[in-house]
């Protein structure tokens, strides 16, 4: 259903690589909500095509950036204002990568050059994105950008590995970044903290599937789902929520603020 919450407004969508993705479900809601906007993904990611799909669906360009790259994002940043005939209103920064949780090396066994990557990748590059926005003053006044988090950036769930420390650095961004892009560009930056989610990043954390259903027990309304994520993504987006940046929301079902469920009690019963 269209409320039209981001018509007229022009975005700029990072990370949907399949329909899995929490950044396609974005994209197709941004595009029911009236935005319009353009798709981007590390060039690699495009082999398969099917961003494709996603990009006739929603009537989008689409812009090849590896999101580490400094000269991708000015030349992404750039075409992308000329594509959209003006500055742009929002950004969604869906991206993360762990060699180290990839290869399945040890958090106490880290290979830091693989560490280096993953922190670049996961973390860095949202700096990258902002500092290259600001540079070319290519957000407007009141404009929003989302990034999206996990919990093990404040709690430890050991297979996360380094991308916990990747999502800590990724959510303080989010703060020192807000602060200088508020005060001087009226510009909010927040982060979205999900529920784990089945998506091609999510399912490669080890024991992904039993750790869903723990999630799923621990959560009083349930995991949140991707399309429900991209709801949220889409009011943070919206004129809304003006006021509210250098955040790190929880949408997650309750998790963040539960000790225990009586599910959960109930499997130790004896
Ligand atoms: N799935 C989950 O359980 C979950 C939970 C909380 C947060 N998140 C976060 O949501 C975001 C999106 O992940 P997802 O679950 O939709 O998985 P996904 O695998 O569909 O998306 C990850 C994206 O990152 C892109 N990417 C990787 N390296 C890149 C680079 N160098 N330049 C540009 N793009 C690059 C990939 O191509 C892919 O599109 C990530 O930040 C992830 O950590 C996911």
């Amino acid at each position: 259903m269209s409320n039209n919450l981001l018509k007229g407004k022009r975005g700029i969508i990072f990370g949907a690589l399949n329909e899995q993705s929490i950044a396609w479900k974005v994209a197709e809601q941004a595009h029911e909500q009236g935005a319009t906007f353009v798709l981007t993904n590390a060039p690699i990611a495009m082999r398969m095509g099917e961003i494709n799909k996603l990009a006739e669906d929603t009537g989008s360009q689409i812009i090849p950036a590896d999101a580490t790259s400094v000269e991708d994002l000015e030349n992404l940043i750039s075409q992308s204002m000329e594509i959209l005939g003006g500055k742009i209103d929002f950004i969604l920064h869906s991206i993360g990568m762990s060699v180290n949780v990839r290869k399945g090396r040890h958090y106490t066994d880290e290979k830091y050059d693989w560490t280096m990557k993953g922190l670049d990748v996961s973390a860095l590059s949202f700096h990258k994105v902002l500092q290259v926005s600001k540079k070319l003053d290519a957000v407007n006044d009141w404009g929003s950008i989302v990034a999206l988090t996990y919990i093990a950036a404040q709690r430890v769930f050991p297979d996360y590995n380094d991308m916990a420390d990747n999502k800590s650095y990724l959510e303080s961004i989010a703060r020192s970044f807000g602060y200088h892009y508020g005060v001087d560009n009226k510009v909010r930056i927040n982060t979205i903290s999900q529920s784990p989610t089945m998506t091609t990043a999510g399912s490669g954390v080890k024991g992904f599937n039993e750790f869903i259903n723990y999630s799923e027990a621990m959560s009083p309304l349930g995991n949140a789902t991707a399309l429900d994520c991209a709801n949220y993504c889409i009011a943070m987006f919206s004129d809304l929520t003006r006021y509210v940046t250098m955040q790190n929301l929880f949408h997650d079902g309750g998790f963040s603020n539960t000790g225990v469920t009586k599910e959960v009690i109930d499997k130790f019963s004896d």
